[in-house]
């Protein structure tokens, strides 16, 4: 269904070209977010603490270029899920499953001559994540003694920092790659029986990388 949405968006995408400007290219491709989860504690405890294991989507990235140097990327994937374990005091506990998006807008410099095929990139921006459909484990529910257990992650705002490159194999077809460490941290509540429970404050603070084709219009 999220897939058959994202063809559907590159198709239209991929439509418009005719009017489409030279400026604009597309990166389709793996998306891998993998969170480093060293520092979330709950309610401060340093003992307790979540864990949230990685996740590969459809990525979808839309370079624009202001010249032959600076470029403005839009970073976009289907939804990722996550487990989140319990770490620490929690340890081999599964807490919940979340999902979310995590639309990032970047400035890039790349490097070398316009007309060099392979040209490395770096670039800075920023970040905003929404988390939804937050279920519960059954653990938890367990652990809290009632089924009516809620988990609520708050957006986060963030910067992001990227490293990548381009191969161009043909005057529009060629190769994209990056890594990008961005900044999510979000507050998350537990609510049992309509009650707060347990809060946390969850740094996510993931790698994302992706390999993928590039197309340029
Ligand atoms: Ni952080």
């Amino acid at each position: 269904m999220k897939t058959k949405l994202s063809i559907a968006l590159l198709t239209s995408l991929l439509a418009l070209s005719p009017v489409a400007n030279a400026n604009l290219s597309v990166n389709v491709g793996a998306i891998n977010v993998n969170p480093d989860n060293d520092s979330s504690k709950i309610n401060e405890a340093p003992a307790l603490g979540l864990r949230a294991d990685d996740d590969t989507q459809l990525g979808i990235t839309i370079d624009y270029a202001l010249d032959d140097n600076w470029v403005l990327e839009l970073v976009a994937a289907t939804p990722f899920s996550h487990d989140v374990q319990g770490a620490g005091g929690l340890a081999g506990n599964k807490i919940a499953k979340i999902k979310h998006l995590p639309p990032t807008f970047l400035a890039q410099y790349h490097f070398f001559d316009a007309t060099y095929k392979f040209r490395p990139f770096v670039g800075v921006g920023v970040n905003y994540t929404v988390f939804f459909d937050e279920e519960p484990s059954a653990a938890l529910k367990a652990t809290l003694g009632t089924d009516d257990v809620e988990v609520k992650l708050d957006d986060s705002f963030g910067f992001a920092a990227q490293a990548g490159f381009n191969y161009m194999m043909s005057e529009n077809w060629g190769l994209h790659g990056m890594v990008s460490l961005i900044d999510i941290d979000t507050d998350a509540t537990v609510y049992a029986g309509g009650s707060k429970a347990l809060t946390s404050t969850v740094e996510i603070d993931p790698v994302v990388a992706m390999f993928g084709i590039k197309y340029k219009f």
